[in-house]
């Protein structure tokens, strides 16, 4: 398990089939907060100015939407795959993502996505705060964790199998630590 081993910076320049990175990470000022609210499908129909200015896209190409527009290719599906999980029991998560700017810029976030409910607590979309995150936590505890996810996604023999699999490997390591997902979120410092 890689967690808790320190990793050494990489510099990311690389160019997949559709989508080009610069290997440019933009940092969040601390006192920012980009919003963005879903749908029940996930379809963006509120981004506040601080998300425009990240993902650096105009509201006409955001809005109605969905989310995965700004998605990292070097994201692993296994985390989506728990935030909707999650989101969709009701529940809220704190997850750090690295989003892709539309020029192929990165920038990583500490995300709260939580269910937004009417007044009868029906939910009737989804909404996502993100703050600057700890650089030394992604650096550390992230970045390592995400790669060794999606290397035990790839060695899959399908999209289903890389699921289940990146699945196991995190209820492994939370087993381990005797913690929640977002228990360990916040254990690594933030
Ligand atoms: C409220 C909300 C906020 C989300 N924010 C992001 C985000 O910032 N970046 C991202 O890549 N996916 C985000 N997602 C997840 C996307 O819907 C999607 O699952 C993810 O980009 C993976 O794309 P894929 O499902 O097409 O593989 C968000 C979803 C919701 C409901």
């Amino acid at each position: 398990m890689l967690l808790g081993n320190s990793s050494t910076q990489r510099e990311r320049q690389m160019k997949s089939s559709t989508l080009t990175l610069t290997g440019v990470e933009r940092k969040m000022d601390p006192s920012e907060i980009i919003v963005t609210k879903t749908d029940l499908d996930g379809k963006i129909c509120y981004g506040n100015r601080t998300f425009f200015k990240y993902a650096n896209y105009s509201p006409q190409e955001c809005i109605g939407k969905q989310h995965n527009i700004i998605r990292h290719p070097e994201m692993p599906r296994t985390v989506f795959k728990l935030l909707w999980d999650t989101i969709q029991a009701g529940q809220e998560i704190f997850a750090y993502v690295n989003n892709r700017s539309k020029n192929g810029d990165h920038y990583w976030v500490l995300a709260h996505v939580t269910p937004s409910r009417d007044s009868n607590g029906t939910v009737i979309g989804y909404h996502s705060n993100r703050r600057a995150p700890n650089a030394e936590v992604v650096q550390t505890y992230i970045q390592p964790l995400y790669d060794e996810l999606l290397a035990v996604e790839a060695r899959a023999s399908s999209p289903k199998a890389a699921l289940e699999d990146g699945q196991a490997m995190v209820a492994g390591l939370l087993d381990e630590k005797r913690m929640g997902f977002n228990e360990m979120i916040f254990s690594l410092g933030t």
